[in-house]
């Protein structure tokens, strides 16, 4: 996350115009797994992104590399189809791909990773790079630590200039195998060389809510147990999991989206003050929130799994009923748990957590909750209850900030209406980089801030332990409502109901 620096107006931020703060320097980038959905995806368009934002295409050499048998050339092709569907580039791109793109075959045997490390340098060589690199891990997990160790064997994990490793998600699926995936990168790697991914960190607001909070004292002044009475994380996608039950089987909505990144948005909310504004002040606050959080129990959570049902117009089918889903399946594809962070400014706040697929509509939320006015004095002149002052930060689909707070209206028997003060980002800033954008220029200029420490990562599954594979199976809710009945009876009783910006 590069700070913007001071130099910089407004407009010049607005427009993206001006001096550039942080140039990537000239790198291979290698990519394992260039082959797959992720690439073509996602770390494809956003390389994209940054060749239109930095002109890497100039600098810089992608290298990709997989199991299949495929030339330079056909890579390219490949490459350019991705980029057309993802509606970007097409035919254009033949200016740089021939000069940028590049593949290599690789299998799971040392003598093929030494014929990588060739074409490396080979590489390097042509283009007069002076050995700065990054490798990619887009590649399974059970994949990482062969191909961590092979790199660490070749020699790989380091060179003349900057080497850099970048590990997707999951990390590990529980304390114990994370912490054998962090002692085998840590033989190989330096941690200030290795970079774990969870891409929410990657999106603007998840990134405006330090600047939110640390750079608002008016916000920040309130940020604490006397003033706020709870904060909720909701993560809704309507889509299901269409043909990922190999993976998603394995892994349930707890490892997939709340182990990482609705905890990692819970600790930004939740944050002390860094020190500085760098990565390790960030990060170590980031910890002390993980390390406050007491250890979360079964009955703090409500499982559920989707049915049939119907989303908008479509009827959809129930999760057992997708394809590669096993008959006696206890996966659960919703959790709402309640968190507790056991700290001076938190106690007795409790965080609520939500997330889940086949929801009505995508949705990401958070919503923080403040206390009441101590006194109904509005009550006694019927004009209104009164109501707790709610700010809600939309992260996705669209990006804004509302606070609501009641004003009379001007009538004749004057109420209390609700109103927002209501900010979105695309009104001010336009269209934004995504997720991934962001991540791998953070990746390229060496800002190691929006990524995933090795402790902090043991000490996020160190939460969730005790309620993983509870082996039973999740209460059910059908497609396009909210989750199981059971998950709203979460929320503080007075609520009874999740907040969402429904005012
Ligand atoms: C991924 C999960 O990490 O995040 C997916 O594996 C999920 O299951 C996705 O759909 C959600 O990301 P986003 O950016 O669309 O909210």
């Amino acid at each position: 996350m590069s700070p913007v620096s001071d130099a910089l107006t407004a407009d010049e931020v607005v427009t993206g115009e001006g001096p550039t703060v942080h140039d990537p320097e000239p790198h291979v980038f290698v990519i394992l797994g260039a082959t797959g959905d992720l690439y073509r995806r996602k770390l494809l368009p956003a390389v994209y992104g940054l060749i239109q934002q930095f002109d890497i295409a100039e600098s810089s050499v992608l290298l990709g590399a997989a199991t299949s048998e495929m030339s330079d050339d056909e890579f390219r092709v490949m490459s350019r189809e991705a980029l057309s569907a993802a509606g970007l580039a097409g035919e254009a791109c033949d200016a740089w791909c021939n000069k940028f793109l590049h593949y290599q075959t690789i299998g799971r045997e040392v003598d093929t990773y030494e014929t990588l490390k060739a074409r490396i340098e080979e590489l390097e060589a042509e283009r007069g790079l002076s050995g700065n690199r990054v490798f990619y891990l887009a590649l399974p997990p059970v994949a990482f630590p062969g191909v961590i160790g092979l790199l660490g064997e070749v020699g790989l994990n380091q060179s003349a200039g900057w080497t850099r490793l970048v590990v997707e998600k999951p990390f590990g699926k529980d304390l114990e195998s994370a912490k054998t995936l962090n002692s085998v990168v840590h033989q190989h790697f330096d941690e200030s060389q290795v970079y774990r991914i969870d891409h929410y960190l990657g999106k603007q607001t998840v990134q405006n809510l330090l600047v939110f909070r640390f750079a608002n004292a008016l916000f920040e002044s309130a940020w604490n147990r006397d003033r706020i009475d709870n904060v909720q994380i909701t993560v809704a996608e309507d889509l299901g999991i269409g043909t990922r039950a190999g993976y998603y089987e394995t892994s349930g909505a707890m490892r997939d989206m709340v182990q990482n990144h609705l905890t990692q948005v819970l600790t930004l909310v939740a944050m002390e003050p860094p020190a500085r504004f760098d990565d390790v002040a960030i990060r170590n606050e980031k910890v002390k929130v993980l390390r406050s959080i007491s250890p979360i129990e079964p009955d703090d959570v409500v499982r559920g799994r989707y049915s049939a049902g119907t989303i908008g117009d479509e009827a959809v089918p129930g999760y057992m009923d997708e394809p590669d889903v096993a008959p006696d399946s206890t996966t659960e594809t919703f959790v709402a748990l309640r968190a507790k962070v056991d700290n001076w400014r938190w106690q007795g706040v409790p965080f609520y957590l939500r997330t889940g697929k086949r929801l009505p509509k995508r949705l990401t939320q958070v919503t923080v909750t403040f206390r009441e006015p101590p006194v109904a004095m509005f009550e006694d002149f019927e004009m209104g209850e009164r109501r707790s002052n709610v700010l809600i930060i939309t992260l996705q689909p669209d990006e804004r900030f509302e606070l609501f707070f009641d004003m009379k209206s001007p009538s004749d028997v004057p109420r209390l209406v609700r109103v927002p003060l209501d900010f979105v980002y695309t009104d001010k800033f336009g269209p934004m980089p995504g997720a991934y954008q962001t991540l791998l220029h953070d990746v390229m200029t060496g800002d190691q801030t929006l990524f995933v420490r090795s402790d902090e990562v043991e000490e996020s599954w160190r939460l969730f332990g005790p309620v993983l594979d509870p082996g039973v199976a999740p209460d059910e809710y059908p497609a396009g409502t909210w989750g199981p009945e059971r998950a709203n009876r979460l929320p503080d009783p007075d609520l009874d109901e999740w907040t969402l910006s429904q005012f």
